[in-house]
């Protein structure tokens, strides 16, 4: 097989590679999802349990599918094509290249919502909307959000449109560059903000309730969890990493940065879990408030804080540059895809996002005009969340493995990561055994098929 160039164009450097892929990874999974996920299953066993996850699951896919991105060089859609016909496998595996455009267009309709939920908070910081309010008062701030629909509105399309103004201008001039504004400013506030709750918080309380485990409150549905979330923190299951890949310089070394953007990721995850919880416990609030905590709790930890809205601001601030860098992401499996199909750029992000505004607008009214239709007594917003985060992105994930570990030789895999057998050998028998057994075992035991058992 000759060597393929990617028409999209490449990353320039491996800094750059490691800051657009930790873009990618770093998001509201790790801000807004991690610390409430955690503090309701059990503080520290649910960190152990994660950080399995992570190291036995999503650490062997995120390298995979990176390694099949810089094989195929295209979208998910034409890698997984070209790579199989390489391999001389079965032209259905491009059907995985299509599940994931359709929740990549998923993710990131609700993403956009809560993402501009941030925005607006970004500015009631800045007003002071909350300082010095009851925990009353700020829910029924959130509340009030939610129940306007044009507000919402606003503040999500506003996300949308800077979104796809990245993504229109192209890998270099519009992923990467908006990686390198973004990600800096983004570690750079959250160190801020995690010294600033170190001295004004409760730092030994939220260390504690983060990592002293409390075994008794993880059950088959917390793993069910913790898997689900280490492939939504590594943006895995979709394509987001493959099509990252395909964009990846050749002397990039694919094992070694993979290993630092989960490492970035979840370090990330756990400070900002650190500063949450100490001011949360700081003024003695409740820590498992579930999605709400972020918008609802710590704001009136916040309120109460000396400077408390001024570090709101760059905490909401932190939220929605994880979550421009994230979004970026999900598209670019679409567009790259309908590019390699003949489209100018401008058209398919333009295309793709008005698909995403549609569907964020259904989910806008699912706060409001539509907050009656439920469907398994789960709203349109948890429905969409539910249907791609915990069934669409394993699936394709272990799909992903499945295609990696058993359909591409040894061989190709092996010129492609450039690493030596012993340690190529390791992470095949972890990707070709290992991970999809986890995902297998995770998703009977969610069906109630082995309940107990876990
Ligand atoms: N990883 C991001 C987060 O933690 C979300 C994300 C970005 C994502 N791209 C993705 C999730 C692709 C799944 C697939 O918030």
């Amino acid at each position: 097989m000759s060597e393929r160039k990617s028409i999209h164009g490449e990353w320039s450097s491996q800094l750059a590679f490691f800051l657009a892929a930790t873009g990618s990874a770093v998001g509201l999974g790790n801000i807004w999802q991690f610390p409430f996920i955690d503090g309701n299953n059990g503080g520290g066993a649910f960190v152990l349990i994660y950080l399995a996850c992570i190291v036995l699951i999503g650490l062997p896919i995120l390298i995979a599918e990176v390694t099949l991105g810089r094989r195929g060089r295209e979208s998910p859609v034409n890698t997984l094509r070209g790579l199989a016909l390489d391999e001389g496998r079965s032209r259905a595996w491009v059907g995985v290249g299509f599940i994931s455009m359709v929740s990549g267009i998923i993710i990131l309709s609700f993403y956009s919502v809560v993402a501009g939920w941030s925005l607006d908070y970004l500015l009631l910081s800045l007003r002071g909307a909350y300082a010095g309010a009851s925990p009353d008062r700020v829910s029924r701030m959130f509340a009030g959000l939610t129940a306007n629909p044009w507000r919402q509105m606003f503040w999500f399309t506003l996300f949308l449109a800077v979104s796809l103004w990245f993504s229109a201008r192209g890998v270099r001039a519009g992923l990467e560059r908006a990686a390198r504004i973004m990600m800096p400013l983004l570690f750079a506030l959250l160190l801020l903000l995690v010294v600033y709750a170190l001295i004004v918080g409760d730092a030994g309380a939220a260390f504690s309730y983060l990592f002293s485990p409390d075994f008794s409150r993880l059950d088959g549905q917390a793993v069910l969890l913790a898997m689900g979330h280490s492939f939504f923190t590594l943006s895995l299951g979709i394509g987001a990493m493959m099509v990252y890949g395909a964009y990846t310089p050749n002397n990039v070394s694919i094992f070694r940065v993979s290993i630092w953007v989960a490492v970035a990721d979840t370090g990330v995850a756990l400070f900002a879990g650190m500063a949450i919880f100490s001011l949360v416990f700081a003024k003695g609030l409740a820590p498992a408030q579930g999605p709400g905590l972020i918008f609802t709790t710590l704001p009136v930890a916040f309120g109460a804080m000396p400077l408390g809205s001024l570090f709101g601001a760059a905490f909401f601030a932190v939220l929605v540059l994880a979550a421009w860098t994230s979004a970026v992401s999900m598209i670019e499996p679409t567009v790259a895809w309908l590019e390699e199909r003949g489209w100018v750029r401008m058209r398919a992000v333009l295309a793709v996002g008005a698909v995403v505004w549609l569907l964020g607008m259904v989910l806008d009214f699912s706060f409001n005009i539509w907050s009656g239709v439920a469907w398994q007594g789960r709203t349109l917003f948890e429905l969409f969340n539910f249907v791609s985060s915990d069934i669409m992105l394993p699936l394709g994930g272990f799909l992903i493995a499945l295609f990696a570990g058993w359909m591409v030789s040894e061989r190709s895999l092996r010129r492609e990561l450039g690493v030596s057998r012993p340690l190529l050998r390791l992470w095949l028998l972890v990707l070709r055994y290992v991970t999809p057994v986890g995902v297998l075992l995770i998703f009977l035991n969610a069906l109630g098929l082995i309940r107990g058992a876990l």
